[in-house]
């Protein structure tokens, strides 16, 4: 059942509420990937594959914390701005909660599995002829103008869902390995789950639970033509220098205004982690890696492979460590995608000689 004892809600202590609008959300699978653990070449590499959420993103978490509020407000009307799958998830938690959802959209940047969830799960679509940053910009005023009610990372409660990716991490990880990770490797758009993971580090700490010398080393990946929180943490900036062109495969990490920096820089800092860039081809042979693995995730979560696959090249991660890959939706996001990078359908006829000529080819 949909109950207070599961995934996200078992850590209720840390949470503002005991339960929210349920799917249920959160215990999602550490992948061990073996070949792409020696390919990389650390001591240990698993991946928490967030793709595994009810709609298929880490947005779940903290949506069931954000609609939880909503209800508790009174509100009529829910909106965000998305790259996608804040979009999926507002529309389907809200819809549980049997509240009106809008979502604004960049035109034409949005992979087609999450505007068919968007869609399907009943929000009022409206595609802006801007990037990310831009219907960002526009949901905002509508929200001061008490038009609805925000749902991006903005708002503080869904941050608190996100924390329990790191509880969940740190649980797992030590019940296997009798040990934290290092490191903790994560794409990063609006930086909402750096700052949410570093929250529950400090939290964690506070209580008394967890080592100061234990925190993982939080390491954020940004796209090349989408990284200005790289560019803040190599130039050692306390304020991020807002991109207005932006481009990459990744169209969920498209993203030229993290809005969390103020809450991240910090965290990356402390935690001695750092951030890097990544092309659109190192990519898309990390997502061809991980599927290789049986993992199947969207372009923006393999870009937290090819992140740690150049640091480790750099010299920047040890062999030693034991690291931790965070992938944050579903291959089936984007499936445009995936044919790209994947092997491409052969047309055959119907009839098992033709068949058996193509094989031997
Ligand atoms: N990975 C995926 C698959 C995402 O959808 C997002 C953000 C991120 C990573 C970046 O996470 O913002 O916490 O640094 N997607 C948002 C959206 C912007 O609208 O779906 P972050």
């Amino acid at each position: 059942t949909d109950g207070p004892d599961r995934g996200v809600w078992r850590y209720r202590e840390a949470l503002p509420f005991d339960l929210g609008v349920t799917l249920p959300e959160g215990d999602t699978p550490l992948h061990e990937a073996p070949r792409l653990e020696a390919d990389v070449g650390v001591e240990t590499l698993r991946i928490k594959h967030e793709g595994m959420n009810p709609t298929g993103s880490f947005k779940d978490r903290g949506m069931t914390v954000g609609v939880r509020v909503a209800e508790e407000l009174g509100v009529g009307a829910l909106a965000c701005a998305s790259t996608g799958n804040t979009s999926a998830a507002l529309a389907a938690y809200g819809g549980r909660a049997d509240l009106e959802t809008l979502v604004l959209l960049p035109a034409g940047k949005v992979a087609a599995g999450k505007v068919a969830q968007a869609s399907l799960h009943g929000a009022r679509i409206l595609e802006v002829d801007g990037n990310f940053d831009a219907c960002l910009d526009i949901v905002q005023e509508l929200a001061a103008r008490g038009e609805a009610y925000l749902l991006n990372s903005l708002n503080p409660f869904r941050l608190e869902g996100q924390k329990t990716i790191g509880f969940e991490i740190l649980e797992a990880f030590h019940a296997d390995h009798g040990t934290y990770p290092d490191r903790i490797v994560l794409p990063v758009g609006n930086a909402g789950n750096t700052a949410a993971l570093y929250k529950a580090f400090r939290e964690l700490v506070r209580s008394g639970a967890l080592d100061v010398d234990d925190v993982p080393k939080l390491t954020g990946v940004q796209a090349a033509g989408a990284a200005p929180m790289v560019e803040a943490v190599e130039e050692d900036a306390d304020e991020i220098r807002r991109w207005e062109d932006v481009e990459t495969r990744a169209t969920a990490i498209r993203i030229g205004n993290p809005v969390n920096a103020p809450k991240a820089l910090p965290g990356i800092r402390n935690t001695g982690g750092t951030a890097v860039a990544v092309s659109d081809e190192a990519i898309t042979d990390a997502q061809r890696a991980l599927a290789n693995e049986g993992i199947g995730v969207e372009p923006a979560s393999a870009a937290s492979v090819a992140g740690l696959r150049k640091l480790r090249r750099e010299g920047v991660v040890d062999a030693d460590e034991r690291v931790v890959c965070l992938t944050t939706g579903h291959l089936l996001k984007d499936p445009d995608a995936a044919y790209e990078a994947g092997n491409d359908p052969e047309p055959v006829a119907n009839d098992v000689d033709a068949v058996l000529e193509l094989l031997a080819d």
